[in-house]
């Protein structure tokens, strides 16, 4: 499916060695976003070490990129041995780029690689008044429910096939040759 994205923006996985721009990402986003993509105001030191820990846990970061910096990110994280079927997910989406498909676009993308990992069941956690995230997961049929002043949206994930591996295979690549290029124009202009 075409995803339809900001010009020039490009939704890719995030390599090895790339932890930084996804904290810049992170460091970046206004108060309300980061108060709602962490469930609460937290420090740059909290996020810096978010991102050294989640780098080092077996989590799949999608990002969203524009002139190579990344504005958006979705992240897929395991929830354990105790239940292999589940994992959580986490959006953010830099305020400029806010409600212009990015977020939907990284959903899509954290749905294929959940499935291909066999998670069944994907938890989302949000606050109570963040309508957006709310509009967004129902958008994929996530079933929500209330409790105290989070939602949890829970996303039936469907089962992997040769398709929708393939599909997540397609995306790696396509996002590999498009960082190589992006790498090579930065070089380029040095
Ligand atoms: C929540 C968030 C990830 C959504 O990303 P986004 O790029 O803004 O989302 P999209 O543009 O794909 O819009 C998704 C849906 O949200 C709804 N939406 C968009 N803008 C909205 C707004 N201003 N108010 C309410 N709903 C809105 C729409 O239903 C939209 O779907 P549609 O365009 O098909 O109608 C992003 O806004 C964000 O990063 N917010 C701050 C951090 C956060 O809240 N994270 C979630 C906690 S895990």
């Amino acid at each position: 499916m075409k995803e339809i994205l900001p010009e020039g923006g490009v939704v890719r996985k995030l390599w090895i060695g790339e932890a930084a721009k996804y904290r810049d990402h992170l460091l970046r986003l206004d108060a309300q976003s980061r108060r709602n993509r962490f469930s609460g105001g937290v420090s740059d030191q909290f996020i810096r070490n978010y991102v050294e820990l989640a780098s080092s846990l077996d989590t799949v970061v999608h990002g969203f990129f524009i002139g190579g910096t990344m504005r958006g990110a979705a992240e897929l994280r395991p929830l354990g041995a105790s239940s292999p079927r589940e994992a959580e997910a986490a959006f953010s989406v830099e305020q400029p780029w806010q409600s212009h498909g990015v977020g939907s676009a990284l959903l899509r993308r954290t749905l294929l690689a959940a499935r291909n990992r066999g998670f069944c069941l994907l938890h989302m956690a949000c606050l109570a008044d963040n309508r957006r995230m709310q509009q967004l997961a129902r958008k994929f049929d996530a079933e929500l429910s209330f409790d105290f002043e989070t939602v949890i949206g829970e996303v039936e994930s469907s089962r992997p096939t040769p398709l929708s591996l393939m599909r997540e295979v397609m995306s790696d690549s396509h996002g590999f040759a498009t960082a190589m290029l992006d790498l090579q124009s930065r070089m380029l202009r040095a």
